[in-house]
């Protein structure tokens, strides 16, 4: 999918889905899905190496989930996350670390956290080197140890206010797309009528412009999950259940149960 139709897409009123994926495996099935961008997210810190938080991902860490990811999704539009501090210090170290993940993960995006003016600079920066950029408003994980804990943001008249002026600014700036996490259902409405660029919710209620999910949280892989997350599936449950049947099996001398077969193929 190129840039413009995601717009267009929201100009005809249908709905963009996004989910997060980190390897071959979740790649390759989004893609047979039907989703129309993966987000290799910085996420990734807590579903795949088990941190308490988002903080502790490191660029080549993305670049290499990023790379699993294309390869099992060689036609999907590959969103990938910008990890802390590899976009705050000057704009030339933003560029070198975002082009990283385009050429060597060869995604076709990145995303970044917050809209201050440093935060729109470095956008800028990047549109300028051709890198399209997705913003992120809202619970922005990467603020963690500012937030304190992980709750609805923007409550409050002059905390709207502000999310909507940053909202107007990204999508001057030139981004393509924006996150919108945790926020009232109202206030991502707002801003997705406000906007022209698509307006992605992630717990931001049912009139943002699409949706995006952690592949962990819609298939039960998660131990514990933000309230906005609809579990499809208790995949933790039914893997639980099938290994312990195999450890079963094999300490009770029920697997295997002929002589193996090795095909030439194999
Ligand atoms: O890292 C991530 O998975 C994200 C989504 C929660 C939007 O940023």
């Amino acid at each position: 999918m190129k840039l413009d139709n995601f717009k267009e897409r929201k100009k005809k009123n249908e709905m963009i889905t996004m989910l997060t994926a980190y390897d071959y495996f979740s790649g390759q099935i989004a893609q047979q899905c039907g989703v129309d961008l993966i987000l290799v997210g910085d996420s990734l810190g807590m579903v795949i190496k088990g941190e308490a938080s988002t903080i502790n991902v490191s660029l080549d860490e993305v670049v290499y989930h990023t790379k699993a990811v294309r390869k099992g999704a060689a036609d999907t539009f590959i969103i990938a996350d910008m990890p802390y501090m590899t976009y705050h210090l000057d704009v030339n170290t933003t560029k070198l670390n975002a082009a990283k993940l385009i050429i060597e993960g060869k995604a076709n995006a990145v995303k970044l956290e917050g809209g201050t003016d440093s935060r729109i600079e470095a956008i800028k920066a990047l549109i300028d080197c051709q890198i399209p950029v997705c913003g992120h408003l809202g619970l922005t994980p990467q603020s963690i140890n500012m937030f304190g804990d992980y709750r609805l943001q923007a409550k409050v008249d002059a905390e709207q206010e502000i999310l909507i002026q940053q909202a107007l600014a990204i999508e001057a700036a030139g981004a393509f797309m924006l996150v919108l996490e945790c926020i009232p259902e109202a206030l991502g409405k707002k801003v997705s009528e406000q906007l022209s660029i698509p307006v992605i919710g992630i717990g931001a209620g049912r009139f943002t412009d699409g949706q995006v999910m952690v592949w962990h949280d819609i298939l039960g892989m998660s131990d514990i999950a933000p309230k906005f997350v609809k579990k499809y599936v208790d995949l933790k449950q039914i893997i639980l259940e099938n290994v312990t049947l195999y450890v079963e099996e094999v300490n009770e001398k029920r697997f295997p149960q002929k002589e193996n077969v090795y095909l030439p193929s194999m």
